[in-house]
């Protein structure tokens, strides 16, 4: 038998999947990606219309929601923590479930990677240091400028952004999504308390592995406790460089100990990120496949996948799941595109992150592209 011949018959990523009490229609997940379309963080008919373009991958993960004022480091990413963003992410989710799919928020607190004129009124730009990020932050007012520099949280803070989260997940429940994902990765907040490069603290959050990991994992329990542990994901970038982090001496153990911790947590999955096809260092198979034997539940994979390299891991049991990012921009109708192979459009970056719908929710769907063909 050849082992990596794939046919139609045996491919996985098309089969359905049991997450928890949800059956996704196919392994195929939306990564989480932030499109800045929300005016006043908050969302509205052109991103419900975005959403369910895409409602044929079997899970969506939304883009970076913020669980807080202070988490809006951005401009014009949304939040999560009123009743006007719980409005308009009804729409989303609405307008997702109305095409059959399923879609997770994905809680994204951006901590020190902020700036002032991005945030609310009486907001304010915090991390677990005051260490200043290098570079600078796009505001609209007035261009790129340094980073704010983060008031260095309390304990009073930690326990106030916990809560934060934990609001923000029922906020999520509310809105009609299916779950939630808790961002842990890409050099937001949470990261930023597991990284020693970034967390200089000496309290009981900062120095040990397991002082370092405890925010994500008072977040994690909060915010199970608040929506049931079966609606929860977090995501994880291990050897991650995005936001001035970067790796240190012991990487592996800490997200070894954390795939354990989460585990115990009861979680429903654990979602790795590996940007070596966006130019970071390569998470290693052997720490995927640690990550993988520490964590019980489901497993989705991400970064830099095509429909053959995905199925491969699939077939290969190193995930349950994948997430395909920048193909899910430019072709609405990735899944389809996918199963019958057909070509894909080529997203443009200089609109990845601009306001309005161009380059947002005008890319055409195959059907329509053909069709304008045959004119
Ligand atoms: C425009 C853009 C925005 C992104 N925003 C987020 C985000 O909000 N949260 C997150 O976890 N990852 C974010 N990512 C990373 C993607 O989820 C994904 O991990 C990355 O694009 C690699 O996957 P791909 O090779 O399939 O695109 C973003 C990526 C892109 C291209």
């Amino acid at each position: 038998m050849f082992k990596h011949h794939l046919s139609m018959s045996d491919n996985k990523l098309f089969s359905t999947y049991q997450l928890g009490k949800l059956q996704l229609k196919n392994r195929i997940v939306m990564a989480p990606m932030t499109r800045s379309r929300a005016k006043d963080n908050t969302p509205d008919e052109i991103v419900a219309t975005y959403y369910s373009q895409r409602a044929s991958a079997g899970l969506i993960i939304t883009e970076g929601t913020s669980p807080s004022p202070n988490g809006l480091g951005y401009p014009r990413i949304p939040g999560i923590f009123n009743e006007a963003q719980i409005k308009g992410w009804k729409l989303v989710t609405g307008a997702v479930h109305k095409e059959g799919g399923k879609i997770f928020v994905q809680l994204m607190h951006t901590g020190r990677v902020g700036h002032q004129l991005n945030l609310p009124e009486g907001a304010e730009v915090v991390g677990p240091s005051a260490k200043v990020l290098s570079g600078e932050m796009y505001t609209d007012q007035e261009g790129p400028k340094s980073y704010t520099p983060a008031r260095k949280m309390t304990t009073q803070d930690i326990l106030q952004a916990v809560n934060e989260f934990a609001q923000a997940a029922k906020n999520a429940i509310e809105a009609g999504f299916d779950g939630v994902e808790i961002h842990g990765a890409n050099g937001y907040l949470i990261e930023q308390f597991i990284n020693p490069n970034v967390n200089d603290r000496d309290d009981e959050y900062g120095g040990s592995i397991e002082n370092r990991s405890k925010f994500l994992l008072e977040v994690t329990q909060a915010v199970s406790q608040a929506i049931g542990a079966d609606k929860v994901g977090v995501r994880l970038s291990p050897y991650g460089v995005f936001n001035d982090t970067g790796a240190f001496a012991d990487v592996d153990e800490t997200y070894v100990y954390i795939a354990g911790k989460l585990s115990d947590l009861d979680i429903t999955y654990i979602h790795i990120v590996d940007h070596s096809s966006m130019g970071a260092p390569e998470v290693s198979s052997a720490l995927k496949q640690r990550l993988r034997d520490a964590f019980k539940g489901t497993y989705v994979l991400s970064g830099g996948y095509d429909r053959e390299r995905a199925e491969l891991d699939l077939q290969e049991e190193r995930g349950d799941l994948v997430a395909f990012g920048r193909p899910f921009i430019a072709n609405p109708d990735f899944v389809k595109r996918l199963e019958t192979q057909a070509a894909l459009s080529e997203p443009d970056p200089g609109t990845f992150y601009t306001p309005g719908e161009a380059g947002y929710i005008d890319y055409p769907a195959l059907d329509a592209i053909l069709s304008e063909q045959a004119k």
